[in-house]
């Protein structure tokens, strides 16, 4: 078949997996190749059981894989062959040398750079799929301008909003696609060939363009918002616990103001995730490299509540089990930075079991999806780690349950059968506020939700 556009991507992660996957299945007559330099990665999305997990992902990539969705470990020959390369590679925070633990590394980023100008026999449009600090177009075009003779490299900026867990349902129905690019003839010629992909299945009214840096930093700024919002309302909660307030009372009624508007407003033990507190660093970082102090202190505190959460989390449980924790066994029921997905990146279930462990407790780890990923993270820990599949022997035998993912399955659990098989009196930490509490209060646990009043049975 002769395919009427050819794209490639290069980094086949939970961004570039899916997002791939998605202009596949909406536009069978593209050609969507994804290449990796983890082979094992690519075997993997080649294979039944695919590397990242994604409610309705495994669907799309069946129906499309071998037709016109191709992973491919031939990265030379794939980018001389394609003329539109999405770069989706992974961008952590550096954890060396200037910029430690805050600015992002960008090694692969440049690597990538330098892999498409070694290959590339002609021109091509290279598009930022990353998330990545301001200006850093500006260096892949650096790079990319050495080329010799005539061939030329347009660089656009087209970050991805999906949230995992969602990530389906958010690239079929975006509130928004994001290009930026300069605004040269040239440059303003490639932001149409992009526009004209996402217009196949975006309404053109949600496409949006804008200039190069602008869409660079509309990406940083969308998460440290987001992030903003679940550590003020995480800050509040910790004055509920003092004031008798409700949380889930307080979030409902200023939600319902619809300037504020009700999402992102659930208290919780703090938000994990790959992106949020690494893109608060990168967006600390610029500010210090600008010369805003006050900006960078202003978006570092979200951080520090996000952490102050998890510890606040920590001492609330150790002074509720009688100062200690040592010999006790604890059941974390969800290790995953969030429900639907597998992934425990920056987890608060990763920081909470180290630090139960060094209080001497035994865990038991259950997770529907993440036990894999919970046992990678905690390798190598000094304590006495199991991991569980069904939550009902896990919890067999524990002093303590700790909820610390919102799985819909928590909700519904048979809380009676969990309490009858537990070591008394119970403790049932809810660092989700998913459990009918006064239920559960009503069962013989002694449930501490997070920002409502602890109910007890002393
Ligand atoms: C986020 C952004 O939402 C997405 O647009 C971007 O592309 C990538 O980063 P993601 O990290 O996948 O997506 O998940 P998200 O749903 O934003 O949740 C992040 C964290 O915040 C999770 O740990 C979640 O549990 C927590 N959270 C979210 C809360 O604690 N309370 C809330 O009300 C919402
Ligand atoms: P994200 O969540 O942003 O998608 P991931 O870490 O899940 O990040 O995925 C990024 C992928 O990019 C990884 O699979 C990694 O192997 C791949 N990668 C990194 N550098 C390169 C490179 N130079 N060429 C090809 N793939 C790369």
């Amino acid at each position: 078949m002769k395919f009427k556009k050819k794209i490639l991507c290069i980094g086949a992660g939970y961004v570039g997996g899916p997002s791939m996957a998605m202009i596949a299945h909406k536009c069978p007559d593209y050609r969507v190749t994804v290449v990796d330099i983890n082979s094992e990665r690519i075997d993997a999305w080649n294979s039944p059981h695919l590397p990242v997990y994604e409610p309705g992902l495994d669907k799309i990539v069946k129906q499309c894989r071998g037709k016109n969705l191709f992973f491919s470990k031939d990265i030379e020959n794939q980018i001389k062959e394609n003329d539109l390369i999405f770069v989706s590679v992974n961008t952590p925070t550096k954890t060396y040398g200037a910029g430690a633990d805050m600015a992002a590394d960008l090694q692969y980023l440049e690597k990538t750079a330098r892999q498409i100008l070694k290959y590339s026999h002609s021109s091509k449009i290279v598009i930022e799929k990353s998330t990545l600090p301001v200006k850093t177009a500006l260096t892949m075009e650096k790079i990319l301008s050495s080329a010799k003779g005539k061939i030329k490299f347009e660089v656009l900026s087209n970050p991805e909003f999906m949230a995992e867990g969602s990530a389906m349902n958010d690239l079929e129905n975006p509130d928004r696609v994001l290009i930026g690019s300069r605004e040269t003839k040239s440059g303003l010629k490639a932001r149409a060939r992009l526009v004209e992909i996402y217009a196949r299945w975006v309404p053109l009214k949600k496409i949006i363009t804008s200039n190069i840096w602008s869409s660079e930093l509309s990406k940083l700024v969308a998460n440290a918002f987001l992030a903003q919002r679940v550590s003020s309302i995480n800050s509040i909660s910790a004055l509920c616990e003092k004031t008798d307030a409700d949380i889930v009372e307080v979030a409902k009624a200023v939600g319902l103001d619809s300037r504020i508007g009700d999402k992102f407003l659930r208290a919780g033990v703090g938000f994990g995730g790959s992106c949020f507190k690494k893109d608060i660093f990168n967006l600390v970082y610029l500010c210090h490299y600008y010369g805003l102090r006050e900006v960078a202190s202003y978006w570092e505190n979200i951080i520090k509540i996000n952490q102050y959460q998890q510890d606040r989390f920590i001492a609330n449980i150790l002074h509720a089990m009688f100062g200690t924790l040592a010999g006790k066994k604890i059941c974390i029921l969800g290790f995953a930075f969030k429900a639907d997905t597998s992934d425990t990146r920056e987890s608060p279930a990763i920081y909470i079991s180290q630090k139960l462990l060094t209080e001497q407790a035994e865990l038991t780890i259950s997770d529907p999806r993440a036990l894999k990923n919970a046992a990678i993270d905690l390798a190598g820990v000094k304590g006495k780690i199991t991991y569980i599949d069904d939550p009902y022997k896990a919890a067999a035998g524990c002093h303590a349950l700790l909820i610390l993912t919102d799985w819909e399955m928590y909700r519904t659990l048979d809380y009676r059968k969990l309490y009858r098989s537990m070591v008394k009196p119970a403790f049932l930490f809810d660092g989700r506020n998913i459990v009918d509490y006064q239920k559960c209060h009503a069962i013989g646990f002694n449930i501490y939700p997070i920002g409502r009043k602890a109910l007890t049975h002393f």
